[in-house]
This record gives C-alpha cells, structure tokens and sequence, in this order.
C-alpha cells in the first residue's frame, strides 16, 4: 500500500493522488480512483470489477430513508439534508461500532455508494418529483445524473460527472478531511467522521464556495460586466468567490482541468455565453490582483466546476452536495490512516495561530 494518499506541489500546481499525477488519474472511472484512495494502490480489471459491483449493489435507500427525506426542508441546500440522513442511516448500519478494516470497508463502501442516491432522492422530492431507483449498469458520474434527471445522460455531461467526482475526491489536509480526522482520532465511527467532513464542507470559504461561483456569475451576466464586478469587489476589500487557495500560489490544476471541460460543454451545446463571462471574470482577477498587485490569486477547483453546473442544469442547491459525493473517498482514506495511528488529534490553542 503506498502511504502517500496525497501529495500537492502547491508552486507548481502539481497534485497527486498515492503518488499518481491527477492528469494521469483523470480519464479512469471514479471507482478506480476511490480503490486507489481507500485501498492504496490503483486496482487490477478483477480487482476492480468486484469492487465496482459491491459499490453499484450498494446503492438503494429505503422507504424509510425516503420518509426522513421527505421530512427535511425541502427549500434549502441540498447539504442540510445529506448530513441529516447520513446520520439517520448510521443508526442501522450493523457495522456501525465494528472498528476493523474489515467493518470499515463495509461501511465504506456504503457510504460512498449511498451519497449520491441520498443527494439525487432530495433533489427529486425537493422539485416535486418521485426519486429514481439507482441504475447499476452506469458508472458513478452517469448513475447520478440519471437519477437527477430522471433518463439516460448525454455521454459528454457523464463523462463531466465522472470526471468531477475524480477531480474532487481528494485534497490533503484541507479543512473537512481535517474534521474528519480529528473525529476518527477519537475512535469514533466513520459515519461519524464522514458527518464531521460535510459539517466543514458546507462552509462558503470551502465546498460552499461552489455554490457562490454560480450565483456570482449569474449575476454578472455577461463578459461586458466582468471587469466593473471585480473592481469593486477589489475596492470593497472583499473575496471573489473561486479564487484564490491557502496551498497553490499558481493555477490549481483541478481548476484548470474544469476550465478545459467547461469549453468542451461549452461548444458542444453552441453556447459559450457562460464561458466566456467566467473566463472575463477569471482575465479581470489575473490582471488585477496577479499582474497589478502581485497577489498569488487564481481560479480554484470551485470557479470552472460552477460554469459547468450552468452548462448541466445543475442548481447552485447541489453544488456542494456533489462535492461530497466525490470527497467522501478522500474522507475515508484519511480516516482509515487515523485509525491505524490510535493516536487522538488535541491540538493546544496557540497552534492555531499558524492556521
Ligand atoms: N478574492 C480577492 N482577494 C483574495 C481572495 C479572493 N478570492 N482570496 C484571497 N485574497 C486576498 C485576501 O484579501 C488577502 O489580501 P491581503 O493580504 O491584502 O489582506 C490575501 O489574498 C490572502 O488571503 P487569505 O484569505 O488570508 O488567504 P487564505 O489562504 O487564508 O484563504 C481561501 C484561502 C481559499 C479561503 C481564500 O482565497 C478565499 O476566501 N477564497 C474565496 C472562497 C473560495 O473560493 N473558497 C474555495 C477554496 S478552494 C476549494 C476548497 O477548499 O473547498
């Protein structure tokens, strides 16, 4: 097992994850990647087969989990209800005080089979709709897709879905795998941990920053109005959402790997409208907080993934929500490291002062 789950160069913007270079992991399934994560080395075509029909038979959620669901604010973030009933189906999982690798595993690979139908069955219930059953001949990407949208997905959009869900799965010690690990240092369970993880995420200086992109470029609307925006964002001493990153003081590969698939939606469907309005707002930023004041601001992983959910049909409502389903893998990784160290993260508070 490689022990590196990641590495990130963040002055040459180079990330890895177990030692394999993102543009190399990119055009693998999702399934391969999270075998990667969770199991430390990229999995054979058996080895991979059988892991992908355990995550695909994984998949279901039932009438009760439906009726917690359905009894979640059904006008807010999709997040709200996705830490709600993952706490709620820990309660009956019969791994769930289990703590070997074995009962990890097991519930591992529920979890980040589960997530997405949880995401997809609120987003549903929350637009009046009756959810869709999970298809388990689709990979990860197109399966979510498919149960949001209710028929088989546009080859392109699943292979952005997929492509998404690598892209997200894995960053280093950034603030949600921080929760996550802090709470498996406790021994506690990896529901728990996994809770912990979205708890952080959601926040708008993390994954909720998704979400922000998009409102953000909605309201700027066009190219033309890009430079005004972020001018008075600069003068107003305020962030400008999807910018910016505590480790790369460069282009964020993951950004720029978004920035490629959002030009390929982007003149697939004859539309460049939204592109060219986020790559107006990303020039306006360069020029003015790179070029004029030398600050090391570039577009992140959030700004190109919001043009993308424009191209998609995907609500700012799931932006983080489908965030998670790709972390969760990274979560995981992390948490089980953590387990084997039996060692409980306690900080003292002057530490923070390095944060
Ligand atoms: N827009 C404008 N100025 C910025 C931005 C931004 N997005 N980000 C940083 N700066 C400026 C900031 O004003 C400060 O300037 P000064 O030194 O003059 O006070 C300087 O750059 C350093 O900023 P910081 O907030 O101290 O940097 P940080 O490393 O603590 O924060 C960050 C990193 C990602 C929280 C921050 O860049 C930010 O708030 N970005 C916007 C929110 C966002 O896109 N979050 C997603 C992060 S990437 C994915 C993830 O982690 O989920």
């Amino acid at each position: 097992m490689n022990k590196n789950i990641c590495f990130i160069d963040g002055l040459e913007g180079i990330l890895k994850y177990r030692d394999v270079d993102i543009n190399e992991l990119i055009d693998l399934p999702y399934d391969a990647v999270s075998y990667l994560l969770i199991k430390g080395e990229l999995p054979e075509e058996k080895e991979l087969a059988e892991y992908s029909a355990r995550l695909h038979a994984e998949r279901g959620i039932n009438r009760e989990v439906m009726d917690v669901i359905r009894m979640c604010n059904l006008n807010i973030d999709s997040m709200e209800a996705l830490l709600t009933v993952v706490s709620f189906i820990s309660q009956f999982d019969p791994d769930l005080y289990d703590n070997s690798l074995e009962g990890n595993m097991r519930k591992a690979i529920r979890l980040i089979a589960v997530v997405p139908t949880i995401v997809a069955a609120y987003y549903r219930t929350a637009n009046g709709k009756e959810p869709v059953p999970p298809d388990p001949s689709l990979a990860h990407g197109a399966n979510f897709l498919y149960m949001i949208k209710g028929s088989k997905p546009d080859p392109l959009e699943a292979e952005v879905m997929e492509k998404d869900f690598i892209l997200s799965a894995e960053h280093e010690l950034n603030a949600s795998t921080f929760s996550s690990r802090v709470t498996a240092s406790t021994m506690s369970d990896l529901y728990s941990a996994v809770v912990s993880g979205l708890c952080t995420l959601k926040g708008p200086l993390h994954g909720g920053a998704r979400s922000e992109v998009m409102t953000m470029i909605e309201t700027i609307g066009s190219p033309e109005n890009a430079e005004k925006f972020v001018l008075e964002k600069i003068e107003k001493r305020e962030k400008i959402m999807g910018f910016g990153h505590r480790v790369y003081k460069t282009y964020d590969p993951r950004g720029t790997i978004f920035k490629q698939l959002s030009r390929r939606l982007a003149e697939a469907k004859g539309d460049m409208h939204w592109y060219e309005t986020a790559e107006a707002i990303e020039n306006a930023v360069i020029r003015e907080l790179v070029e004029k004041r030398g600050k090391p601001i570039y577009p992140n992983i959030d700004f190109y993934s919001g043009v993308i959910y424009k191209y998609m049909e995907i609500p700012p409502q799931l932006a983080t929500s489908i965030f998670a389903i790709g972390r969760i893998s990274g979560w995981i990784a992390h948490c089980f490291d953590q387990y084997e160290k039996k060692k409980i993260i306690r900080p003292r508070i002057f530490m923070l002062d390095e944060c």
